[in-house]
Parts: structure tokens; C-alpha cells; sequence
């Protein structure tokens, strides 16, 4: 088969954009050859399993999936009992993009609490966490955090620590939606179990996707006393692959000699230069009516933009409004995002604010 896309068409849609990694695509091909045993009994995922005890210490345990709604479904699902709610943010993938998997497959009450910036405090959280042995209130059990946000920010550990403190003492646990885990850690320059495990995450939903796997995540449980029956669970929620070594590779390359952090530190860094640029253009005049919405902590860029420029940008470059009405847009960078790709958003950005 030939290519049957334009692959000189970029953007700034989303991090889901990008292809897969040179890395990722190779260990795919070295795991080809000959069989494996089915479902998880593989080397590779054997494989796997020692490199999450390497990075989130030992006993953390790695269950792959296919997707990350699957990982939050699932994992939710292991730490609730069928009473159970779970606190997020109201703009937590899980409340907003997830089709209402979390509802309908999970059968998932999520209590969503309005944010500044993405991030929940224990104030934040004392909204929702309240009304324990009321039978008329859904059981709000654990917190869920998207680590980095959906709004491109960042939890630092201190912040995380006294989540997670607050979140044990009434007795609830801590879900991490790590889609973008890899952009936290490697903007915090700090290793993976430094903002996990050893600040009180129970649960995590490890992102793959996005930092340059073909597809593959997995749900690493952290503390083995906070989720349940996720062997069962995730055959029950679709989300067993059989051929799982092509999966458990994936996420073996990204793990294995730091690509996770090199994909993640580029990424955060065009998302940077980005910024930075247009900032500058906004100081010399060569960039108008642009005002950022966000800080740029990870790979992502919120901005508000003039009216119309959104649609004419994007005939150039593919990204995704935000908040329409107040037309405000995210530009996501990738693992793959290059200098010349900012440069000429940049450059076109530039002309179409000032024409
Ligand atoms: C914060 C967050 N969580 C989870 C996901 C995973 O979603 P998917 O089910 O598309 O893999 C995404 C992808 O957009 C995300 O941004």
C-alpha cells in the first residue's frame, strides 16, 4: 500500500495527530517474528512489568489496554464500589470527552467541580467530597487529577502531595489520569514515580498515545489495597488484547532508555518556542489582538484569538477551538512538532492578526 495521505499537511490539533515513533515502530517490528503466548502471558509484557517497577517502584503493577478512556473506565471501576463517585474537574477528560463511558459503561457517578485552570485543590474538592453514609448521595470515593492538565498545566509534587493527604484522610483515593503523564514529568524534570507513587497517586492511567506510541496505555496500580478485580475488569470492558506484546512493546520502547522523557521534552519544548514567539510578536507589534488564556507548562498553547483569524489559520493548520464563544483556541505539540512547523504557524499568525 502507498501512502494515501498528504504527509506535508501538519498542525496543531493534537498531540493524537503525530505518528508513531521511529522507536515505538521499530520494537513493533522486533516483536513481530514467531509466536507469543496470548493475553498478557508474553515477554514483552513481562518486560513491561519490570520496567513499571523500575520507574514507579517495586510491586506497581501494569495492566495494558488499548485507549485511555478504557484506562480511566477500567481503573475507576476497580476502585469503586457500584455506590461509589468519583470528584474531577469539570474539565476532566473523563467528564467531558469520554462519551459518558464513565456513566454508561462504568456506571460511574462523577461529581465535576469548576477550575481556573484544570486543577482541583482540597477546597476544590471539599465541594463535592461530603455527604458519606447519606443513601441519597452518591458516595463520592475517589478523586481523579489529569496530570498534565486538559488545559495544559501542571500539578507540582507539593501540590500533588497535599491532594493526595487531603484525599486519604476522609477516607477516598486518588485517581491519575495520566494521559500526558510524560509532559508532567519531563516540564518537572523529575522521574515518573516523583509525582505518582511517591505522592500518593493509588491509581494511574499511564498515557502511551500521545507520547508517540501507535496505541497502548496501561492502568499501573500504585497501591494494591485501592482497586480490585482489574484482571476481570478489563476483560469485561473490552479492553484485552490478545496480541497485548505489540501493546506491552510499545509502551517497553517508551519506557526503556528515557524516550519517554526525550518524546515529552520535545513536545514541551516546541509548545515553549511557540509561546515564546508569539509573545514576542505581541511585544514588537508584529502579532495583534492575541492573549494567552493559560500558562504554557507542558505541550500545550490556550489562546484567545481576533475574530475570524481561528478559521483562516486553519486553513493552513489543523487545531481545535476551545471555547468558541469566547474564542478562545489549544494548540497542541507533539513528539514530532518541528521548528520550522512553529515557525511557519507562527509567521501566519503574524500576518493574518495584522493584515
Ligand atoms: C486527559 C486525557 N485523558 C485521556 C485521554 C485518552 O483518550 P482516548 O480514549 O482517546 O485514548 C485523552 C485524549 O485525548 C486525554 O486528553
Amino acid at each position: 500500500m502507498t501512502s494515501l495521505h498528504d504527509t506535508s499537511v501538519r498542525g496543531f490539533a493534537s498531540d493524537n495527530y503525530s505518528g508513531i515513533h521511529p522507536e515505538v515502530l521499530a520494537a513493533i517490528t522486533a516483536a513481530n517474528d514467531g509466536h507469543q503466548t496470548a493475553y498478557g502471558s508474553d515477554v514483552y509484557t513481562a518486560r513491561l512489568q519490570e520496567l513499571v517497577g523500575e520507574h514507579f517502584g517495586a510491586g506497581a503493577e501494569a495492566f495494558p489496554v488499548f485507549n485511555g478512556t478504557g484506562a480511566n473506565v477500567t481503573a475507576l471501576q476497580s476502585m469503586l464500589p457500584r455506590w461509589g463517585a468519583v470528584i474531577a474537574a469539570s474539565t476532566a477528560h473523563i467528564n467531558v470527552d469520554e462519551g459518558g463511558a464513565p456513566e454508561r459503561v462504568g456506571g460511574i457517578k462523577i461529581l465535576n467541580v469548576p477550575t481556573d485552570d484544570g486543577k482541583l485543590t482540597p477546597e476544590l474538592i471539599d465541594r463535592e467530597a461530603w455527604g458519606w453514609g447519606d443513601e441519597h448521595r452518591a458516595q463520592p470515593l475517589v478523586v481523579s487529577i489529569t496530570q498534565s492538565t486538559e488545559l495544559g498545566t501542571v500539578y507540582s509534587p507539593d501540590e500533588l502531595r497535599t491532594i493526595a493527604d487531603h484525599v486519604h484522610e476522609r477516607g477516598m483515593r486518588l485517581h491519575m489520569d495520566g494521559a500526558r503523564i510524560a509532559n508532567a514529568a519531563a516540564a518537572l524534570g523529575l522521574p515518573l514515580r516523583a509525582i505518582t507513587r511517591d505522592v500518593g497517586v493509588d491509581v494511574l492511567s499511564f498515557g502511551g498515545t500521545k507520547n508517540g506510541a501507535m496505541l497502548g496505555e496501561a492502568i499501573v496500580v500504585l497501591d494494591p489495597a485501592a482497586s480490585e478485580g482489574l484482571t476481570y475488569l478489563r476483560k469485561l470492558n473490552m479492553q484485552l488484547s490478545s496480541k497485548m506484546r505489540f501493546v506491552s512493546a510499545q509502551l517497553v520502547a517508551l519506557l526503556e532508555n528515557d524516550l519517554w522523557r526525550r518524546n515529552a521534552e520535545h513536545a514541551n519544548g516546541m509548545a515553549q518556542r511557540l509561546r515564546s514567539a508569539v509573545e514576542a510578536g505581541i511585544s514588537d507589534g508584529s502579532v495583534r489582538g492575541v492573549a494567552f488564556t493559560q500558562p504554557t507548562q507542558a505541550n500545550g498553547v490556550f489562546a484567545v484569538l481576533p475574530e475570524g483569524v481561528a478559521d483562516r489559520l486553519r486553513e493552513s493548520f489543523r487545531f481545535y477551538d476551545w471555547d468558541e464563544a469566547r474564542r478562545e483556541v489549544r494548540w497542541m505539540c507533539s513528539f514530532d512538532t518541528s521548528t520550522s512547523d512553529v515557525d511557519a504557524f507562527v509567521a501566519e499568525l503574524a500576518r493574518l492578526t495584522t493584515a
